[in-house]
C-alpha cells in the first residue's frame, strides 16, 4: 500500500501570505502539483493543522484542493485535527475527516464522544487506517483521550487483513534535547503505548513538528512528516526556532520486502530554505509556557 502523507497546511480564511510571508494556499497547491505523477497511490493522509485559524473557509479550501487530487486518482483522503484546528468547523466541512474518492464522508466506523473528537476508521487495501484526535483546545501539546483509547481498543480487537495504521497530529517521539518538542508533543504516551502493544498496529503517522523524524514506540515505527507550510530547521541555535519556506510531503510504502519505507518529497519552490520566521530563546520559552502543559 502506498500513502501520500501531508501535514500542517495551516490555511487561513483569507488567501495570500500569512503573517510570516508564506503563501499557505500556494504551498498546498505547489506540493499537490509536484506530486501529480506519483504512481500507485492508495490513500492520502493529512495529519492536522489543516486550518491555522480554525475558519470554515480554510477547511473548504483544503477540502477542494485535496479532494480534486484524490478524485483524479480514485483514492480516499483522510484528515485529522491538529492543535490549530477547531473541531466544530472541521466537522462542519470535513465531517469525520474520512472522505471517499468521490468526496463522501463515509468511514467504516467513527467515534461518537461528548467532546466531538474526530476519530474514524477506513480500510484501504486490507489495511485499517485509524485517525485519532490529539487536539487539546487552546493548547499546543496533545493527548489521546481516555474515550478515544477505549474506542481504539475495541477497533483493534479484531486484526485487519494486513494490519492497522494510526494517524494523528502530535508525535509521541522527539529529537533528544529539543525542549519545544518535549513540551508541545504528545503527552500521556505510555497510555497510548499500552493500547497498541500486542495489537496489529504496524505504523504511527504524525505531523506537528514540521520536520521529518523517525522513532519507535513499543516496537512500532513512528514517522513524522514535515509540514506543507514550513519546515523547522534544527541547524538553528539550540533553544531557538527557525522555520524555513518550502512545502514537503512523504511517500509511505507498506507491505514490500523492506516495509515500511518513507521517502520525503520537496516541492520545487524557488523560495525553499528562505527564513519564514525565527524565535529567539526568550520568545520560544514564552511560547512553551503559554501553549505547553502547566509547569
Ligand atoms: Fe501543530
Amino acid at each position: 500500500m502506498r500513502i501520500l502523507r501531508l501535514s500542517d497546511t495551516h490555511l487561513t480564511r483569507e488567501p495570500g501570505r500569512d503573517g510570516e510571508g508564506v503563501d499557505t494556499r500556494g504551498s498546498l497547491r505547489r506540493i499537490l502539483h509536484d506530486c501529480r505523477e506519483l504512481p500507485g497511490l492508495d490513500a492520502l493522509v493529512i495529519t492536522g493543522d489543516i486550518a491555522d485559524d480554525g475558519s470554515r473557509e480554510a477547511y473548504a479550501d483544503a477540502r477542494a484542493q485535496i479532494s480534486a487530487f484524490a478524485a483524479e486518482r480514485r483514492i480516499p483522503a483522510l484528515f485529522t485535527t491538529g492543535n490549530h484546528d477547531d473541531r466544530t468547523a472541521f466537522a462542519a466541512v470535513l465531517g469525520s475527516g474520512h472522505l471517499t474518492a468521490d468526496g463522501r464522508d463515509a468511514p467504516d466506523s467513527q467515534l461518537h464522544s461528548p467532546d466531538g473528537e474526530r476519530a474514524a476508521v477506513t480500510t484501504v487495501a486490507g489495511y485499517r487506517i485509524v485517525t485519532l484526535d490529539s487536539l487539546i483546545p487552546g493548547k499546543g501539546h496533545g493527548r489521546i483521550s481516555a474515550a478515544q483509547l477505549t474506542w481504539l481498543r475495541t477497533v483493534l480487537a479484531d486484526p485487519a487483513p494486513n494490519g492497522s495504521v494510526l494517524a494523528f497530529h502530535h508525535p509521541p517521539v522527539t529529537v533528544p534535547g529539543v525542549a519545544v518538542q518535549a513540551a508541545l508533543g504528545l503527552h500521556d504516551v505510555p497510555t497510548l503505548a499500552e493500547a497498541i502493544a500486542g495489537t496489529d498496529v504496524r505504523l504511527l503517522l504524525c505531523g506537528h513538528f514540521h520536520l521529518q523524524l523517525f522513532g519507535m514506540l513499543t516496537g512500532v515505527p513512528v514517522w513524522v512528516t514535515p509540514g506543507v507550510v514550513t519546515r523547522i530547521d534544527l541547524t538553528a541555535t539550540p533553544g531557538t526556532e527557525r522555520a524555513v519556506k518550502g512545502a514537503s510531503a512523504t511517500l509511505v510504502d507498506l507491505g514490500g520486502p523492506h516495509s515500511p519505507t518513507f521517502h520525503t518529497l520537496h516541492a520545487r519552490d524557488p523560495h525553499t530554505g528562505e527564513t519564514a520566521y525565527e524565535l529567539d530563546a526568550t520568545e520560544l520559552t514564552s511560547v512553551i509556557a503559554k501553549l505547553g502543559p502547566p509547569a
